[in-house]
């Protein structure tokens, strides 16, 4: 953690609020209007831990801030009773004299400073008193926010050297009004509310692939629809022709790369490479990927996650998770969701009967929807396709067997086994699968619905087999994102070592994340790309207005976090929001546009006309002579968004535009290609419900 904080000036003497138990303490300190005098320095001293002894000579220098703001901040455990410390002035490099400031030692006693604040007296002679207002301030921190900011601090690797601000600070809530509430806190933040171009939350299961004899078709809605559809199409699997445009074999010219070859920043796929069943991606996982092909065995090449697990126990949430996951980061991957192609088959208002283990026609009719979905998947993967993810019950070795074979010699199999004991949570999924799943969509009285699905579980818990076969990984109650554990058996490989992080991250717990770009800035004015200008005008009136918005929208949220970038835009962007930690990001940076930063559009068209022709034809691969491709950020984004996963409590990222299209592609399952051009207005605020059934969005433009 960086050892300076920016606190609010007009804040003074305040204690930490009791209702923070528990967590660290993050004590600031600051010294106003210091103009240092005969080269000394402000310092602080005292008892243990802020000194560890009343010794002049172990005195803490404070850093300068600003010309005339001085700071030292320092994390101090709650349970210390008394902190116990002084100002003195002495010179940087230690010599002597200096000046302890006049009357009592400070205190702090279980965060809360007492006394009132005075002001910090230094007498150098018996006429010459200086006096300066001081600003004395505790925060308590919880233990997993000051990690986070720890893991942050240590992942960007370097501290932001940005205007001096330190990667961590933390400011105070405003205290003008009678609540301590700023007034203008009291704008209606739903007449901010625009569109959002993303569709609603849809129920994962729905989503997932359909069987290929019905590829352009939707899952019918009505009976009728489906019956219709069942005469058509099921039984009649035909081979399909290949989808979406996301393969192809990238060559990663590594970042940073000095050749500043001729139009050579574009790496563009001739036909025969377009057919390689390589990922779109760069760095490690295209790295990963040469070497699986080059090294692995053929069917390594393929992996087929197969979920585990009773009804009920989030598996199809999971699932999708790691597919948006997956696809992201640039892996091919498709979901398979057997309970859609047995709707297709059967339709979707069986009865729980249909799923007793002692009813061999259910048995065979559930196998045999099973082993369709399979066999699509693998076709799929023959095709090109890299993760496959089948999502079922497979709560047999039977069943597992049976798909083992099915995948000999073409995919290797991991299981993956969620198991929830949570009663609260298992109450939770069933309430949201008869409110959402297509099985009890035409059942109109939830409470015969829910006896129905009760009734199934039982079913399925008489048969259930835990997985001690083959590779495997196990979640045993993960889904809260509060202790848990994971277990994994037999396990290898880049790409089921990223998946494992993932999983160990990732959580269902409901919160908030705001997205949005920096207030306007100066070089935006200039239309100049890149660069670390500071804010127009019109950009500092939205960083007030964000943090008006910040402060209502989140004023129950303790726990929440702000991210920036390092650069100025975002950190001052961000600086009037106050009462949350702020950590600086170096991966929140812009897309470094190499040599072309500074430059307008129209000054790359004109003096670097191949190069801004090659960033039009394929702008996701495009690398910048000397600078990154959205490949590039991407990967660089992963801990990030590792990072959102993990967080329980909401968090405001203030970034760029290129940046936040690759976040927002993320949460919104958008395709790699479509990322560079997704539109990323300024002064608006994207918010992302991330739920338990999947990720919602809502937008506020706060000004044009
Ligand atoms: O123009 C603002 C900006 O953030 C630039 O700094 C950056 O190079 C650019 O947007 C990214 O957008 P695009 O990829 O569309 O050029």
């Amino acid at each position: 953690m960086g050892t300076g904080s920016s606190i609010n000036l007009d804040a003074i003497s305040h204690g930490a609020g009791d209702d923070h138990a528990g967590g660290q303490l993050y004590v600031s300190l600051k010294m106003e209007s210091y103009t240092p005098k005969a080269d000394l320095v402000p310092h602080v001293y005292g008892s243990v831990p802020l000194v560890g002894s009343w010794d002049p000579s172990k005195a803490l220098p404070m850093e300068r801030e600003s010309s005339s703001m001085w700071q030292l901040s320092f994390v101090a455990s709650p349970n210390h009773d008394t902190l116990d410390f002084k100002f003195l002035l002495k010179s940087k490099d230690n010599n002597e004299p200096f000046i302890v400031e006049e009357g009592p030692n400070r205190q702090f006693m279980g965060g809360t400073l007492q006394g009132v604040t005075r002001l910090a007296l230094f007498r150098l002679t018996t006429d010459e008193v200086l006096e300066y207002r001081v600003c004395i301030k505790a925060d308590r921190v919880s233990p997993f926010d000051l990690a986070a900011s720890w893991r942050a601090y240590q992942e960007n690797l370097e501290p932001s050297t940005v205007r001096g601000i330190p990667d961590v600070s933390i400011n105070a809530i405003p205290e003008d009004g009678e609540n301590g509430m700023s007034s203008s806190l009291d704008l209606d933040l739903e007449q901010y509310v625009v569109p959002s171009p993303s569709t609603p939350v849809v129920y994962a299961a729905n989503l997932t692939e359909n069987p290929r004899s019905l590829k352009h078709n939707k899952e019918p809605a009505t009976i009728k629809e489906r019956e219709v559809s069942k005469s058509k199409s099921v039984g009649t699997f035909s081979p399909l022709e290949k989808e979406d445009g996301q393969q192809g074999l990238f060559v990663d010219r590594g970042v940073g790369s000095s050749r500043l070859v001729k139009s050579a920043s574009a790496t563009h796929l001739s036909d025969s490479e377009s057919k390689n069943s390589m990922p779109a991606a760069a760095g490690a996982v295209a790295a990963a990927a040469v070497a699986d092909q080059m090294l692995g065995p053929k069917e390594d090449m393929h992996l087929a996650i197969v979920l585990v697990g009773l009804p009920a126990r989030g598996k199809t949430f999971t699932a999708a998770k790691l597919t948006r996951y997956l696809r992201w980061l640039g892996h091919d991957t498709k979901h398979f969701n057997v309970g859609k192609y047995r709707r297709l088959k059967h339709g979707a208002t069986l009865s729980a009967d249909f799923f007793r283990g002692d009813n061999p026609d259910g048995m065979e009719a559930r196998n045999e929807v099973a082993a369709l979905a399979m066999d699509d998947m693998i076709s799929w993967m023959q095709e090109g396709g890299q993760v496959g993810i089948f999502d079922a019950t497979n709560s047999t070795s039977q069943r597992r067997n049976m798909l083992m074979k099915m995948a000999e010699g073409k995919c290797k199999i991991i299981f993956l086994e969620t198991i929830c004991n949570d009663p609260q949570i298992i109450e939770r999924n069933i309430r949201l699968k008869i409110q959402q799943s297509p099985d009890y969509a035409e059942e109109t009285d939830f409470e015969a619905g829910y006896q129905d699905f009760k009734r199934r579980l039982d079913n399925y818990e008489k048969m259930y087999e835990p997985v001690n076969e083959g590779s495997y990984i196990k979640m045993i109650d993960m889904a809260s994102g509060q202790g848990g554990q994971i277990q994994v058996n037999n396990l290898g490989g880049y790409l089921p070592g990223r998946i494992v992080f993932f999983l160990v991250n990732t959580h269902l717990t409901p919160r908030p994340i705001l997205l949005t770009r920096h207030g306007e800035s100066r070089d935006n004015l200039r239309g100049r790309i890149g660069g670390d200008t500071v804010l127009s005008g019109k950009g500092e009136v939205y960083a007030k207005k964000l943090s008006n918005f910040v402060e209502k929208r989140l004023k129950n949220e303790r726990a929440a976090s702000i991210w920036t970038s390092t650069l100025q835009r975002t950190i001052l962007t961000a600086n009037q929001i106050a009462g949350f930690p702020k950590i600086q990001w170096r991966a929140l940076d812009e897309i470094n546009a190499g040599v072309c930063d500074g430059m307008t559009y129209e000054e790359i068209k004109k003096n670097m006309p191949e190069e801004y022709e090659s960033r039009k034809k394929d702008k996701l691969r495009y690398r910048y002579p000397r600078g990154e491709s959205y490949l590039d950020v991407i990967q660089r984004l992963e801990p990030v968004i590792i990072e959102l996963e993990r967080q329980r409590a909401p968090v405001v990222v203030v970034s760029h535009q290129a940046v936040l299209r690759a976040l927002y592609a993320y949460f919104a399952d958008k395709p790699l290609k479509e990322i560079p051009h997704i539109e990323m207005p300024l002064h608006t605020i994207i918010e992302i419900q991330m739920g338990v059934t999947g990720v919602q969005e809502k937008r506020y433009k706060l000004m044009d």
